[in-house]
């Protein structure tokens, strides 16, 4: 074994990771575009970009500048009564981008953070406002709806509004109760909206939570922005807000800036993360309307949002967010979007008649093939198959990490036509040897 992995072995807790069966990891020396290097030379085209966070690619100059520069004059200062230009620069420049009716950005860590920021922000601007519909005091509306399927983070809210699955299990009795809801895939519309309307009819709903679009964990299960439309309008007829999670989906991941940006009905509230530094910093955002910000104004510091963290606007973390906006909104990276949005939804077209496939989906530049399972019982996401897909695509160069029967591909949009195709070559020969 090589130095690096037993030194691993001894000292590391790897996340989502069971340690006792799991095989040794790759260690990893460098990034370069779409590839990481290992420490033995072998190189792996990065299939999953590293967690869905990479857009541009490993080690990019132009955010690696950016961040040495940003780190030399200002690594970090308290964002409670200091400020400082990229944080600004930054929330400027997300508003402009965003939904038209979002106002403010409040800065957090990761994406579970957003989600935490959201979820205290929506429950406080119910306590604080008052329900102006008629509930005698906003402290009624403290339920959220979320859909089937949902998984919005690992901390305490955030699993609280994920559904009830594997990720959950340990800690069920200790997570606040939520409604959820069928997905609004096809035929399940009818299904979601009943539900829908039987929580808000019970009363006290403070916000409606959705991965817009797109569920990553899931299983990268996709349903129409129609239907999503028609869900938020019927929550904000009841008076709840909308919640919209796009830290998978933002930044050009569902061939839009935002997913929000397929649907009519603008969200109340948008959490932001991994994709926001272009994958190279950890940094949250959640942004809100101005009516909720200005709920949480008053003579009085008490009814101030008294939630924060640290790193909180930490500037290192900006000046990636900034280096990474200027590359997304360049048109060569609009180009490289849709051409990945072209040549996936291609490819699921074809993959849509193997007889292993249960389902292609493609949306933007996220590619799913649901399998088929042979043992009863084998399904989700501990499918056995999972791991041994996983090794297969490893073998052959290429860094994919199947969520059980799911395999699927979410490339940096660095990626080249050529390199999806090697993706695409390996997930069909997988299909007949695994
Ligand atoms: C939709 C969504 N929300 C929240 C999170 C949590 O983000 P993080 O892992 O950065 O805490 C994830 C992570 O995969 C996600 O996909």
């Amino acid at each position: 074994m090589k130095a690096w992995a037993a030194r691993d072995r001894r000292a590391i807790w790897h996340p989502y990771t069971q340690m006792h069966t799991a095989d040794p990891p790759l260690v990893i020396a460098r990034g370069e575009g779409a590839y990481l290097i290992a420490e033995d030379g072998r190189r792996y085209l990065d299939g999953i970009s590293s967690w869905w966070t990479n857009l541009h690619g490993h080690a990019h100059p132009a955010i690696a500048a950016r961040i040495a520069a940003q780190a030399a004059a200002l690594e970090h200062v308290i964002f409670a009564g200091c400020t400082h230009a990229p944080a600004i620069e930054l929330a400027e420049r997300l508003l402009a981008i965003l939904p038209k009716n979002q106002a403010r950005i409040f800065y957090s860590d990761d994406g579970s953070t957003a989600v935490e920021t959201a979820l205290k922000m929506a429950l406080q601007y119910w306590a604080q406002r008052g329900d102006a519909r008629g509930e005698a005091r906003g402290e009624a509306r403290r339920r959220f709806v979320a859909l089937r399927g949902a998984y919005h983070g690992d901390t305490f809210g955030a699993m609280s509004v994920s559904d009830r699955g594997a990720f959950a299990r340990p800690f069920e009795d200790l997570l606040f109760e939520t409604a959820f809801i069928e997905l609004p895939s096809g035929a399940r519309l009818g299904q979601a909206r009943a539900d829908l309307e039987r929580e808000l009819a019970k009363g006290g709903v403070a916000a409606f939570i959705f991965e817009p679009l797109l569920q990553g964990a899931a299983g990268f299960r996709t349903y129409p922005a129609a239907a999503l439309d028609e869900l938020i309008a019927l929550a904000r007829r009841h008076g709840a807000l909308a919640i919209a999670d796009e830290v998978l989906t933002g930044f050009g991941r569902t061939g839009k800036l935002f997913a929000a940006d397929h649907l009519r009905e603008a969200p109340d509230i948008v959490c932001m993360s991994k994709g926001l530094t272009g994958g190279a910093m950890a940094l949250g955002a959640t942004s809100c309307t101005n009516e909720i910000f200005e709920a949480f104004l008053s003579e009085d510091r008490r009814r101030a949002f008294l939630h924060g963290h640290s790193y909180s606007g930490n500037p290192i973390a900006c000046a990636a967010a900034l280096a990474s906006l200027d590359l997304l909104l360049a048109a060569e990276c609009r180009e490289r979007i849709a051409m990945i949005a072209r040549s996936h939804a291609e490819f699921a077209r074809r993959a849509r008649g193997h007889a292993r496939v249960r389902e292609a989906r493609s949306l933007g530049t996220a590619l799913a093939l649901e399998l088929e399972l042979h043992a009863a019982g084998d399904e989700s996401y501990f499918a056995e198959i999972g791991p041994r897909l996983a090794r297969f695509y490893l073998e052959r160069g290429i860094l994919l990490r199947p969520l059980g029967n799911v395999a699927y591909t979410l490339p940096p949009y660095c990626v080249t036509e050529a390199e999806l195709h090697r993706i695409y070559d390996v997930i069909e020969e997988s299909l007949e040897r695994v």
